[in-house]
């Protein structure tokens, strides 16, 4: 579906290889200011109303499309709407179109998806409608300061992918494939949580994020983002309570294998984790089936710094398979928790968050495949805050 990528994944590298985590302290201010500058344009309020409301998940996606890409690309190409909708697109057809290629014998595989592509399909424009933004940062990414994450890929880039400038912008879509529908899914479900919660919780959240700000001198940077511990215990018990898939971290085994339980797994097998009955594991979460957003922040004790990490949002176990397991766990999960604690936190500090009258506080999720998300027709209403 996308070129050589699988099998000479250098830009995974360049995430893996930490650079981006190292990248982020400058990244948020960045993403800060995006989210600044599009959260008026998303969230039209007219000037004779104080609030909105908005179809929650389809208007969070676009959002963190846009904040991902200033991280992504930069400015302007952040705020190229047409190639944001694609971008958008990419993921929803792919994800769907996956399924039916598997209707489809091996060998007749690239044809049908080149068809798809030539015919219907954002990939293609999405990629056409980068590039000249990927060109553009060919100089910026030999210099000493990476402002985005494309200038990390470039530097890992072999020549003669720095001579075929749309190879790259392949490599730069699908990062964002990866990158906008998951933080997407997660930003919604904070904000419906918070909108639900009552209201002496979220302004617990809303005083911690003000006390991190204040300990930086009034700047919301990556130390006092990383000071948000309620609100990444509520990202942490969303991803626990609301599975986002059936089953996922897929394996296919080198060698013949033997599970704790005596299974002989064969060379070849395909083995896959079900994150519900692990995130609902009475041994590991007490009365897992309650939601507490504080569930981890309680766990937090401040006196063993080892063990506070293991309660952050970011941190795989095997209790906690949200962004996976071991090597091929998810390299973006430093990232895509910043940027959606910067999102969530500047609308919970600009905004009251509600329900319309009379809609439902739990909407019922849209499931497909393996995957669920959030209701798209579900809304939410923003009332500026005085
Ligand atoms: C809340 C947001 C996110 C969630 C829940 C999530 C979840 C996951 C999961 C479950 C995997 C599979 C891990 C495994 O097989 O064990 C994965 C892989 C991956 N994710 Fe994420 N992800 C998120 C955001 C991001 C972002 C923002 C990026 C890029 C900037 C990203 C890039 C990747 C890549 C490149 C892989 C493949 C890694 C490999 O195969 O080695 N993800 N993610």
């Amino acid at each position: 579906m996308f070129g050589d990528i699988t099998t000479n994944p250098y830009h995974l590298e360049t995430i893996i290889r930490s650079d981006l985590t190292k990248a982020l302290r400058s990244l948020v201010p960045e993403m800060l200011e995006e989210t600044q500058m599009a959260i008026p344009e998303y969230l039209k309020i007219t000037a004779s109303a104080t609030s909105v409301v908005i179809p929650l998940f389809p208007t969070m996606v676009h959002l963190v499309a846009r904040v991902g890409n200033r991280a992504m690309i930069g400015a302007p190409g952040c705020r190229n709407e047409k190639f944001l909708k694609k971008q958008v697109s990419v993921a929803e057809e792919v994800i769907p179109m996956s399924q039916v290629l598997n209707w489809f014998p091996g060998f007749l595989r690239p044809a049908v998806w080149k068809l798809f592509c030539v015919t219907v399909g954002a990939k293609d424009d999405a990629v056409k409608l980068v590039t000249p933004y990927v060109q553009s940062r060919i100089e910026y990414a030999q210099q000493d300061n990476p402002s985005t994450i494309t200038d990390l890929l470039l530097r890992y880039a072999p020549e003669e992918d720095l001579l075929d400038v749309p190879k790259l912008a392949v490599r730069v879509v699908h990062l964002n494939m990866a990158a906008i529908h998951t933080s997407g899914i997660f930003t919604t479900h904070a904000l419906f949580e918070l909108a639900r919660m009552p209201p002496a919780q979220v302004e617990e959240i809303r005083a911690e994020i003000l006390a991190a700000i204040d300990s930086e001198g009034g700047v919301c940077n990556k130390a006092a983002v990383g000071k948000f511990y309620k609100l990444d215990s509520l990202l942490k018990e969303i991803g626990r309570f609301h599975s986002l898939f059936a089953v996922g971290s897929s394996r296919v085994t080198l060698r013949e294998a033997v599970i704790a339980d005596g299974t002989v797994l064969p060379q070849g097998s395909v083995v896959a984790f079900a994150p519900k009955p692990l995130h609902h594991n009475s041994q590991v979460y007490r009365d897992p089936y309650t939601f507490d957003p504080f569930r981890f922040a309680k766990l937090r004790t401040g006196d063993n710094a080892a063990r506070d990490v293991q309660q952050s949002f970011t941190n795989l176990s095997n209790d906690y398979i949200v962004f996976g397991l071991g090597k091929h766990g998810c390299p973006g999960r430093f990232f895509a928790a910043l940027m959606i604690k910067v999102i969530v936190s500047e609308l919970l500090l600009s905004y009251e968050l509600a329900f319309p009258e009379g809609a439902s506080q739990m909407p019922k999720p849209f499931a497909f495949n393996i995957f669920t998300v959030p209701n798209p027709s579900a809304k939410l209403v923003f009332t500026r805050r005085k």
